[in-house]
């Protein structure tokens, strides 16, 4: 049987890895500065992480959501003070689309509203509303379609309140630093806009943290830099680092009811063992911190090279916008240099989503590969 050949390849086979570093079939190392869509949050097979999944294994790797899990328990409690989410309750699934549809699930049961409002350049997943509310209609089967789904320009409050304000709307979806679409951020004045009027009109306010979340940012979500709370916050990718787990945080305004979501593998032992790692390891090695502390050198080392028109985004989700399409330099960038990066909607824009725990000597040589690639 062949694959169904959806993905366009670069020539590279992984076979091992470890921190930053990803080690082919031929034994040539290359340095992840992309963690497989910002997925690798404390570096490929981190000791603590390998060992708690390893241990985990050896006790329970799963068992359904009819028995009780107390390594789920363990997650919210633990995810609930990292993140200062505390008034929140956790539902557990097994990836960023489907946290979303769930997200959106739960606008709909609870307002019993149906129209959703996401942005321009938004990417939200690529399941039946998730993929409706997200800004590629190349994506969008007749199916998608049929979902009820306005499109607005970022930081456009007066169009916003136009829409909202029509009394049909269930749920906004926002990213608070656009992944797949280019880095692009919501301004303060515009989050704290639509928090306002969400409150006002009774629409859920779902806050896309899937990429941006779990410290990437630099704080534990990325909306937390706009001093908001959202009712719902979506959330994958680093939370598992590599182990697909992902899940929804919601208000604890919003009650639950038997039966209302499920899943069969969401929230399993195995999983809830991998997120655990992650957060720990957040936490002893003060990981968020250090995001946020390489902004600033990766971005005064940017400031070097003269081609670099912008630089886009938080943390360590970052992207270097040039005035040319950068697809070719990437490829040279990984075929000359070993080095992964990603590309953007935006295709000006090259996407920088390294580890958490990158040290200033990763992005030296990152930033001399760059220089390299760009003579
Ligand atoms: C912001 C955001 N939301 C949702 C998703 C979908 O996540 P998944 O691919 O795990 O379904 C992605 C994936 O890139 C994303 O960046």
């Amino acid at each position: 049987m062949n694959l169904f050949d959806v993905y366009p390849l670069y020539h590279v086979t992984p076979v091992s890895a470890k921190g930053i570093i990803v080690t082919d079939d031929k034994g040539e190392e290359y340095h992840d500065f992309y963690g497989g869509h910002a997925v690798i949050s404390i570096g490929h097979s981190h000791p603590h992480y390998v060992k708690r999944i390893k241990n985990q294994l050896d006790k329970i790797g799963f068992y359904s959501n009819a028995v009780h899990n107390p390594l789920q328990v363990a997650l919210a409690t633990k995810l609930g003070q990292l993140s200062n989410c505390e008034n929140h309750q956790l539902f557990l699934c097994n990836s960023g689309a489907e946290a979303n549809e769930n997200a959106l699930k739960m606008a709909s049961f609870h307002t019993g509203k149906t129209r959703i409002i996401a942005f321009k350049n938004g990417f939200h997943g690529r399941t039946s509303a998730a993929v409706a509310a997200t800004d590629n209609e190349k994506i969008n089967s007749p199916l998608n379609k049929q979902q009820k789904v306005s499109i607005l320009p970022l930081n456009d409050s007066e169009q916003f309140k136009k829409e909202i304000d029509k009394g049909d709307v269930c749920a906004v979806i926002i990213e608070a630093i656009q992944g797949v679409g280019g880095l692009d951020q919501p301004s303060t004045s515009f989050y704290q806009e639509i928090a306002k009027l969400c409150k006002k009109n009774d629409v859920i306010l779902i806050a896309d943290e899937v990429q941006s979340g779990f410290g990437r940012s630099g704080a534990f979500f990325g909306f937390q830099h706009h001093q908001i709370q959202p009712d719902i916050i979506s959330i994958a990718k680093g939370m598992g680092n590599g182990f697909p787990i992902g899940g929804i945080l919601i208000h604890n305004r919003i009650k639950p009811k038997h039966g209302l979501l499920g899943t069969t593998f969401g929230g399993n032992h195995l999983a809830c063992a991998a997120s655990l790692a992650v957060l720990e390891v957040l936490e002893s090695e003060k990981l968020i911190d250090n995001a946020a502390a390489m902004e600033a050198y990766f971005k005064e080392k940017a400031s070097e090279i003269q081609q670099i028109k912008r630089v886009k985004g938080r943390g360590l989700i970052l992207g270097l916008e040039f005035d040319f399409e950068i697809a070719e330099l990437r490829k040279k960038l990984i075929y000359e240099q070993h080095l992964f990066t990603g590309g953007a909607k935006d295709k000006h824009v090259l996407r920088i989503l390294p580890a958490l725990n990158i040290t200033t000597k990763h992005i030296d040589l990152f930033f001399n590969a760059l220089k390299e690639v760009l003579k």
